[in-house]
């Protein structure tokens, strides 16, 4: 077993506040829709409203963190060694064969990932924000009364917000479990909370060559 030094303070530190963020607008978010009662549909929606500015906060410090460090990079999609990818979830990792590509700080991402994380952070999450935004607007010009747009899309704006936020559910899940399919059930989460990984040595050799394809890329 090999430490492997993958998250930056930085990474973990955005990381968790995004999600516990993101967890916290699906459960305040949900209450103001009428799913369940747990604060109150006006404190719902308070704390919905200052937790998107917290999130709105955090995410132009990560777009910042990002760009200043080189690191938006790691994100760049690649199909090399996708299918690879691809087929260790859906078998190889069943029968026990080594992962295809390897976790280094350069390469923190496999194939996949770079797909997923490029999606989530291009469409998803502009969506829900987006449509977010303008729901806050749309409630302040409602409200005073600034401007009348007889049919100002609010029916619209609810739909894309819940599609994001449905979605992002679907993304927690399968997220989670993909956390799982790490050396152990557990490393891959240790890892964002320690900054460090367990790699099996075996694996960490078996990988370098393919690697070192990956590097070329980042
Ligand atoms: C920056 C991001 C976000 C902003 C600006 C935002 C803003 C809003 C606003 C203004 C509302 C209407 C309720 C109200 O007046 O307070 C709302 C509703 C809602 N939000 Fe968000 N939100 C954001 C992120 C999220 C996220 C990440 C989720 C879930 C993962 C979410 C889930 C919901 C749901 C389910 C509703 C109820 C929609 C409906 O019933 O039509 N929101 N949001």
């Amino acid at each position: 077993m090999q430490k492997v030094y993958i998250y930056k303070g930085f990474e973990r530190f955005w990381h968790w506040s995004q999600a516990s963020l993101i967890m916290f607008l699906a459960l305040t978010g949900f209450e103001v829709h009428g799913s369940y009662h747990i604060f109150g549909f006006e404190k719902a929606a308070e704390f919905h409203r200052t937790a998107s500015w917290l999130l709105i906060g955090l995410i132009i410090f990560a777009i910042f963190w990002h760009v200043t460090t080189g690191e938006w990079r790691q994100y760049v999609p690649t199909t090399k060694q996708l299918k690879a990818q691809i087929m260790y979830y859906l078998s190889g990792m069943f029968k026990g064969e080594p992962h295809p590509t390897e976790k280094t700080h350069l390469t923190k991402l496999n194939p996949l990932q770079r797909m997923t994380y490029f999606g989530f952070k291009v469409v998803l999450v502009p969506i829900t924000i987006i449509s977010g935004i303008l729901y806050m607007l749309y409630k302040t010009i409602d409200q005073n009364d600034l401007i009348v747009i007889e049919d100002y899309p609010l029916a619209s704006i609810a739909f894309w917000h819940m599609l994001g936020a449905i979605l992002l559910m679907i993304f927690l899940v399968v997220h989670v479990y993909m956390t799982t399919t790490g050396t152990t059930p557990t490393s891959n989460i240790k890892a964002m909370m320690t900054g460090y990984e367990e790699i099996e040595e075996e694996e960490h050799h078996h990988s370098t060559e393919k690697d070192n394809n990956q590097k070329d890329i980042v």
